[in-house]
């Protein structure tokens, strides 16, 4: 646990961006995510951007279309290196427009990450948002492994300790560094953890590498808070096990999360789970999904 964590008066989670546009919706969809945390304290307001999707124009196009205005952001929050939460990067830097803009992310992030099935591919930052090229667009990289808080309140969740037994097998990635490949588990997988005064915490996640059930029990550990609200991103159970889904299902209904809102890459049949488990407390993110927390 941190020393002492603070609180924020209130969260708006706005989806700028996920894998589904949703019925009826001018938004656009694209294979990726983008969470906008809007955290409202001692009188202010601070908006942090969690990962960037593949690209600017559809994020750019959705908060348009929802009257957010891009040089309202203080800080960009990467989850991990994919190019499906990074590639974004740059032309929202230069969207925001911005001096010395925050850019936090682990220090493995620009790592070469590769997959060699059914062909060698990067699927990690590739050169457009390079070091020297964030900087250029106004971006100030904070690269931290350990938990952290960004405010009073708001946590990066750092490296995530992972305990369960059904999560985080890795998901076939391998590392390039200094001319060795080796098997990737995804270290560089952080989340956001919010301290809402009497609410509890809420929990926004990208891909979930490490484990979705892994990353809330982190996110109760670092900040001393046992009530989680909300827990809303991708949970990367797309190629799960039936096993693994279930178990993850099990493990929600036993944390008591009040609310979960899952997309991006959780895929179809753990949705259906989640749905089924928690009922009520399941949602669909999908483009322009907003909670407000407290309700
Ligand atoms: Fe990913
Ligand atoms: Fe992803």
């Amino acid at each position: 646990m941190l020393k002492s964590v603070g609180q924020v008066d209130s969260v708006r989670v706005v989806t700028l961006l996920d894998d589904y546009a949703g019925y009826e919706t001018s938004f656009y969809a694209q294979h990726g995510i983008a969470l906008l945390a809007e955290v409202s304290a001692q009188g202010s307001c601070r908006r942090i951007l969690l990962d960037v999707g593949q690209a600017a124009t559809p994020i750019l196009h959705n908060m348009a279309l929802l009257g957010l205005d891009p040089s309202s952001i203080d800080a960009i929050f990467l989850s991990h290196c994919h190019y499906d939460h990074t590639e974004g990067l740059v032309d929202m830097l230069k969207a925001i427009g911005k001096e010395l803009l925050p850019v936090i992310a682990h220090p493995d992030i620009f790592r070469g990450n590769y997959i060699f099935d059914p062909f060698i591919r990067n699927i990690g930052i590739t050169h457009k948002n390079g070091v020297e090229a964030i900087e250029a667009a106004g971006g100030h990289l904070v690269l931290a492994d350990q938990a952290f808080e960004i405010m009073p309140g708001v946590l990066s969740t750092g490296e995530v300790k992972r305990k369960t037994d059904f999560e985080c097998q890795g998901i076939g990635t391998y590392n390039l560094v200094d001319g060795v490949i080796s098997g990737d588990t995804i270290l560089d997988d952080i989340s956001i953890v919010i301290n809402v005064k009497d609410s509890g915490l809420v929990v926004l996640s990208g891909c979930s590498h490490a484990g979705i059930i892994n990353i809330v029990n982190h996110s109760k550990e670092i900040t001393g808070v046992d009530e989680v609200e909300l827990v809303m991103g991708g949970f990367h159970l797309i190629e799960a096990t039936d096993e693994r889904i279930s178990k993850t299902a099990q493990a929600f209904q036993k944390l008591n999360v009040n609310t979960v809102v899952a997309g991006h890459c959780t895929g179809l049949k753990a949705c259906a789970e989640l749905a089924r488990a928690l009922g009520d407390k399941f949602t669909l993110l999908q483009c322009g999904t907003t909670l407000t927390i407290p309700r």
